[in-house]
């Protein structure tokens, strides 16, 4: 579903954040990409949701390279990635209902549709009984939870999680790993980006990076 083909990014200052990267994710796959604090794990999901653009090489979501896609159609293959990042990146004077309902809002759903899906995706999550919560009320497992919610609740055919858990306690770690298991199980993709080796113990597909490079697979 997503391929990279001797990828090469090299920001505007010179730094080299990516050398030569190759990797695949299948439809349903579970994908841990591991690698110290400027790796390049946040480029490479840039990349994919064309944040940033490679300085050379490929970057296929499905049989479309979208490294070089227009600028305007970029807000259409958004629609087909969730993402969650360390910092959850809530907006405060919105409830958890209405996080997840702007994700809805800003494609034009109908309001009945809307409705529908963000109470099924704030069930899905365990946040029910939350909806009418400020952000600021809740644990940061919570919190991240809520950032689930919204980045899923369009259905995309891929969730992207750059240090999902980098924020959380240990036991707030374990419920989002096992929560991103449960969408991986119902059928999304998902490739989390960590410097948490330990979340990718015991896992099928994991890509190490180190300075730019992938050491395995
Ligand atoms: N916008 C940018 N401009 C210049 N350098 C950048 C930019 N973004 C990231 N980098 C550099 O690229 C390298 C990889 O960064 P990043 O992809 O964020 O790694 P990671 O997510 O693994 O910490 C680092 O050296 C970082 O400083
Ligand atoms: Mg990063």
């Amino acid at each position: 579903m997503i391929q990279m083909l001797h990828v090469h990014k090299t920001y505007s200052n010179g730094q080299k954040a990516l050398i030569d990267v190759s990797l695949k994710l299948d439809k349903g796959e579970f994908v841990y990409i591991i690698g110290p604090c400027g790796a390049g794990k946040t480029s490479i999901l840039k990349l994919i949701y064309c944040a940033q653009r490679p300085t050379k090489g490929m970057v296929l979501f499905g049989d479309k390279n979208v490294a070089r896609i227009r600028k305007s159609r970029i807000p259409y293959l958004r629609r087909n990635i969730g993402i969650v990042f360390q910092d959850f990146k809530l907006i405060k004077t919105r409830t958890v209902f209405e996080n997840v309902a702007l994700a809805l809002e800003v494609i034009g759903a109908t309001i009945t549709d809307i409705q529908k899906k963000v109470w099924k995706t704030l069930s899905f999550v365990g946040l029910y009984n939350k909806s009418n919560e400020y952000p600021i009320r809740l644990s940061g497992g919570e919190q991240q939870r809520v950032a689930i919610a919204r980045a899923m609740v369009n259905n995309p055919l891929i969730l992207l999680a750059d240090e999902p858990t980098g924020n959380l306690d240990p036991e707030m770690t374990v419920d989002i790993i096992d929560l991103l298991d449960k969408i991986n199980i119902r059928g999304t993709t998902v490739l989390v980006a960590t410097h948490n080796p330990d979340l990718a113990k015991n896992k099928r597909k994991v890509f190490t990076l180190e300075k730019g490079r992938i050491t395995n697979g």
